[in-house]
């Protein structure tokens, strides 16, 4: 059997370098030339650990193969994955429009028998206009699975390998029983494939990106409350989440989510709900709830420095929205670098994976380095964006020799508040529960 992925971003690329990695014979295919060519001689353009090696293992061994030539993919290929892009349109709803041209391409090449199957997120019905865009050049019979993906960014080979559940939505016992022999090396205990229809499949991934939005906007919401009453929220996160009813994940405070995801796929579901009469309001304020958290780091910065930050200059460690990934889609970092400069601030910022990211943004707009401490020289504070292991444990004699005024503010809670103000630090965090 051949496995076709077509789109090889986050989620094609690990699809078909872990589908090779457990025996399959892969195809990977995307429009980009550019990044098929890199592909080819064993680079890849993201930063996601144990990827690299995964697909330099696997081009080596031939089970692994990338194209440009779409056609050859699909006519080679028993089951098709579509893993393309599905961006988020003005209105907030979802783009399909790669997802359609894909299943025109299979439409004109398809013959009897194949699967294609959808690991792009996707509004419910999309499976339909899929079915209808194929039917319109072919007779040929095919079956059709929505596979949605659940994996992290920064952990995505690791989600991949250890899936909590597959989901799959099936129109026939042949996808069902071709899905479920090809993940059986992955998900050992068959309880964990749960088959349902195609419609379900797909809310099924955004109703699971919502709550996890969710928890974050409550948490960042109570956070708020204990900062004024003097309570402690990691107390409270913790206690919150000891109940078991509740669980701990996803109730970290901090400066909001980012990420290609959460906001596309929520504001994509506000639009579905708005376009059946139904009431929207709850994801739309965790959307609201979540835009105004990452601008508090810059109105700290401001509350603190003053509105003209002209001479003044901001330190900021971390750049990507979470840590182990170059991705900067969406980061809460965004908002507060383009506040600063708005207000003539003077910008420094290391990040261990996502200067190239920034730099291809920002340009000589900030000054960038390698080195975590030199971007601190003469800064009159630091900004801490993202949760990096070199933050956590970073070396704080350095940092106060460094800056100017010893002004920490910390979108991700890393310190100890009472350990850093021993060390001669203003400390503000939004994981704690008093501002200084
Ligand atoms: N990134 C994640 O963490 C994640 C997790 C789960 C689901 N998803 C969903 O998976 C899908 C892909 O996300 P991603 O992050 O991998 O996107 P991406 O932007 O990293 O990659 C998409 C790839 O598809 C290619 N492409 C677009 N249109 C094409 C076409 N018509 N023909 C061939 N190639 C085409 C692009 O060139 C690109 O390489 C999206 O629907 C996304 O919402 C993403």
């Amino acid at each position: 059997m051949v496995i076709g992925v077509i789109g090889t971003g986050y989620v094609g690329l690990v699809t078909g370098a872990c589908l090779a990695e457990v025996g399959e014979k892969v195809l990977c295919g995307d429009r980009d030339d550019l990044k098929i060519s890199q592909l080819q001689s064993g680079e890849i353009s993201i930063h996601e650990p144990g990827l690299l090696s995964m697909v330099q293992e696997n081009l080596d061994s031939g089970d692994l193969e990338f194209t440009a030539d779409l056609v050859d993919l699909v006519q080679r290929a028993d089951i098709i994955f579509i893993a393309v892009g599905t961006p988020q349109n003005r209105n907030g709803s979802a783009n399909i429009s790669n997802v359609l041209e894909v299943a025109g391409l299979i439409g004109r090449e398809v013959s009897e028998g194949k699967v294609i199957v959808t690991k792009s997120t996707v509004p419910v019905g999309t499976s339909e206009k899929i079915r209808e865009t194929i039917e319109k050049s072919s007779d040929a019979e095919f079956h059709l699975c929505s596979n949605p993906e659940f994996l992290r960014e920064g952990s995505a080979v690791y989600d991949f390998m250890n899936p909590d559940r597959v989901i799959l939505g099936v129109d026939s016992d042949y996808s069902e029983a071709c899905l479920r022999h090809l993940y059986a090396p992955i998900v050992k205990n068959t309880d964990h494939i749960l088959i349902m229809d195609l419609p379900s499949a797909e809310m099924t991934k955004y109703a699971a990106n919502a709550m996890l939005a969710t928890r974050i906007s409550f948490i960042n919401s109570i956070a708020a409350l204990c900062r004024k009453k003097n309570a402690d929220i990691e107390m409270v996160s913790r206690g919150v989440g000891t109940d078991n009813r509740i669980g701990e994940s996803y109730l970290n405070p901090g400066a909001g989510y980012g990420g290609s995801c959460f906001s596309k796929d929520i504001r994509a579901l506000v639009n579905m709900m708005a376009d059946e009469d139904l009431d929207p309001s709850i994801f739309s304020t965790v959307e609201e709830v979540n835009e105004r958290q990452k601008a508090l780091l810059y109105q700290k910065v401001v509350e603190r420095l003053g509105k003209n930050l002209t001479g003044k200059k901001i330190a900021i460690w971390g750049l990507s929205f979470k840590p182990d990934t170059d991705d900067m889609r969406a980061a809460p970092s965004l908002v507060t670098i383009e506040a600063l400069l708005e207000h003539a601030g003077s910008l420094a910022a290391h990040d261990p994976k996502a200067i190239q990211e920034a730099r291809k943004r920002f340009g000589t707009r900030i000054e960038f380095s390698e080195n975590q401490y030199e971007i601190l020289s003469d800064a009159s504070a630091l900004v801490v964006h993202t949760e990096w292991d070199c933050y956590r444990h970073a070396d704080f004699e350095i940092v106060k020799s460094r800056m100017k005024e010893p002004i920490v503010i910390d979108g991700r809670g890393l310190y100890d508040r009472d350990w850093l103000c021993k060390q001669g630090f203003e400390y503000y965090s939004l994981a704690s529960s008093s501002t200084n």
